[in-house]
């Protein structure tokens, strides 16, 4: 019989808990960078930290994407010392792993003991309100494609984790986002013009980007932001009663430049310059998903570790 998901998240504790000082070995909260936001890793303190590159952890997925090259960061933050693991880099479901390694660190963090996970990611702005660079506070979600059975709890139910049929209508810590608000302003954040705001968030399998068309409908379904990722990983977390506070970053305006119809009605007329302009519009690129990444980024890390030294406040 092969190991399941319990087994082999065990194996894997053991293996990175021989590697680590005890005042490393039980994480309390989990924080996964997304694209561009591994900088998180420097908000911990230098000492003590441990850097494990996934290639070296057994049973782990390996990452195969430009900017997300993959290591697990094990260090302490804050007055209190809290032990944190950083992920930096993620598997993602259109790299063609299973959904049992896309969530299968999430799972290593709930044997490890983490009671809280930290999520990021960077997301296309499907909410005309807002704009590049802004922070999106999650507070639920569309599982597109767990909807249509492409899902990390399908199969056996693994009971060491959590029920068969868990809820989440509270998947997103009601708790943990009041701290979020709270950190930006206490940081300021607010007085700037980058905004935060609460939304949802479409998960796709990608790995093309939507077209118009899909964005006017997940618009229409109630998505705020879309993106590959994040959605496996909370699903999982919250199955094992890990508490989840969740950021996207929003990298591009993933439509709507082109109009409630596409706004192709003249392309009859127009001239080569104004054509070019007109399909070029709302085109999402890795390149500009990776540039926003980059500005934002320190707004981001600032967020989160104002959140992390909050943490132990009532
Ligand atoms: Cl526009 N779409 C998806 N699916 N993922 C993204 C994105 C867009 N921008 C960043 N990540």
């Amino acid at each position: 019989l092969a190991p399941n998901a319990y087994q082999r998240a065990t194996e894997t504790v053991a293996y990175l808990r021989s590697e680590l000082p005890d005042a490393l070995k039980n994480p309390k909260v989990a924080i996964v960078c997304g694209s561009g936001l591994g900088g998180l890793a420097e908000t911990i303190d230098p000492e003590p930290k441990v850097e494990l590159a996934y290639a070296q952890i057994p049973n782990f997925p390996q990452s195969t994407v430009q900017g997300h090259a993959g290591k697990f960061v094990f260090g302490v933050i804050g007055p209190q010392k809290t032990p944190v693991a950083l992920l930096v880099g993620r598997a993602h479901f259109y790299e063609g792993h299973t959904m049992d390694l896309v969530t299968f660190a999430t799972r290593v963090c709930k044997v490890m003991g983490v009671e809280t996970i930290i999520v990021t990611n960077a997301a296309g702005g499907l909410n005309q309100d807002y704009a590049v660079g802004d922070i999106v506070c999650l507070n639920d979600h569309l599982n597109l494609a767990g909807l249509v059975g492409i899902h990390p709890l399908r199969g056996p139910n693994v009971d060491e984790y959590g029920v068969r049929f868990p809820p989440l209508s509270d998947a997103y810590d009601l708790d943990l986002r009041k701290r979020a608000h709270k950190a930006w302003r206490e940081l300021g954040l607010d007085k700037q013009k980058r905004r935060i705001h609460e939304g949802v968030y479409a998960f796709v399998a990608g790995p093309t980007y939507e077209t118009r068309a899909e964005c006017r409908m997940l618009r229409t379904l109630g998505a705020d932001v879309v993106g590959m990722s994040t959605v496996p990983e909370i699903v999982v977390a919250r199955h094992a009663g890990i508490r989840v506070l969740a950021f996207s970053l929003v990298t591009n305006s993933a439509v709507l430049e082109a109009g409630p119809r596409g706004d192709d009605a003249n392309i009859q007329t127009m001239n080569k310059t104004d054509l070019d302009e007109h399909l070029g519009k709302g085109k999402a690129t890795h390149e500009e998903v990776l540039e926003a990444g980059r500005e934002a980024a320190k707004d981001m890390q600032a967020l989160v570790k104002q959140i992390l030294f909050n943490l132990h406040e009532g």
